[in-house]
């Protein structure tokens, strides 16, 4: 099949995602801050220059696909790395990594967001553009005033809520805005977001103390199938959103979350056209 590049590979969905594409019959190359074919740090600007620049090397210069999986909890105690992380570490990755998807001529990219985008009542505006106008200063100081101004209930064990949640829905934003650029549409680079719901992860077991044995049902948001994800219930999907035949879909939010964005909104999506 092709060159792909899945970040967050050491560990729950990035893993899973790995292995199917690498069971697939692609050539996957990881990357992440623990053990991986690119050891980076991609909360940090040096570390994405060395992912990206690494990646390039691995692949000769040509990328079919790119998995942007990598991220960190609300748990974080620090919310400017959930803001480098999440957001910078993701869209900075793929803006290096373009050219090479370019080169391939049908060039995949899918991104990880959350269902927190939309099922979390703690999103800031200001953290919302600071982070899609590209301002990773501003955003890091951001994020930790958001973070300040948190009850003291969702300090203790969520610090960084605010800017997990903020920065998947910048990052679901900056796809819809990006896919459709003739960047991205006219050089046949399709880019699209999953937004995950509760998946039994290292992550998501730390960030809200629930486990494989957890009753889905007592659970904060509610869960309309009554269980909660594995990773290979987004591994499914990343692996589709980068098949080459996937090839009219751009652009798109896909929630893989058990029903709870559907349970929690139901009518907020299709919106009709402004104005109509
Ligand atoms: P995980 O903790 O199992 O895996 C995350 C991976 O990202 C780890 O291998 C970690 O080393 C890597 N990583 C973290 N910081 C990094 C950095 N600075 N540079 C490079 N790599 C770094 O977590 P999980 O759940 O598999 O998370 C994957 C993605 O899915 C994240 O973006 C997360 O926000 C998102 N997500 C997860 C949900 C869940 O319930 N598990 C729900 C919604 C979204």
């Amino acid at each position: 099949m092709g060159n792909v590049v899945v970040t967050g590979s050491a560990s729950g969905i990035g893993a899973a995602s790995a292995e199917r594409l690498r069971a697939a019959g692609n050539r996957v190359i990881g990357v992440d801050v623990g053990s991986a074919d690119v050891v980076a740090d991609l909360g940090a600007p040096e570390g994405r220059q060395h992912a990206i620049r690494a990646v390039l090397d691995l692949c000769g210069g040509t990328l079919d696909g790119v998995a942007a999986v990598a991220g960190v909890g609300p748990d974080t105690r620090d919310p400017a790395a959930v803001a480098s992380i999440n957001y910078f570490g993701c869209v900075e990755l793929l803006t290096g990594l373009h050219p090479a998807l370019r080169r391939s001529g049908a060039g995949r990219a899918v991104v990880i967001s959350s269902n927190s985008a939309s099922t979390v009542p703690l999103i800031d505006g200001t953290l919302v553009e600071l982070l899609l106008a590209g301002d990773e200063d501003g955003a890091r100081k951001q994020a930790v005033a958001a973070r300040n101004a948190l009850p003291d209930r969702a300090l203790a064990t969520s610090p960084s809520v605010c800017a997990y949640a903020t920065s998947k829905l910048a990052l679901a934003r900056w796809v819809r805005r990006t896919a459709v650029t003739p960047e991205w549409a006219r050089r046949n680079i399709l880019l699209n977001a999953i937004a995950p719901g509760a998946v039994l992860t290292p992550l998501m077991t730390r960030s809200t103390g629930t486990d494989a044995d957890g009753d889905p049902d007592a659970f904060p948001t509610p869960m309309p199938l009554g269980a909660f994800g594995e990773p290979a219930d987004i591994a499914f999907w990343v692996e589709q959103f980068l098949h080459p035949q996937a090839r009219f879909t751009t652009g798109a939010i896909l929630y893989v979350d058990g029903g709870t964005d559907a349970a929690m909104r139901p009518d907020s999506q299709p919106a009709p056209l402004e104005g109509s």
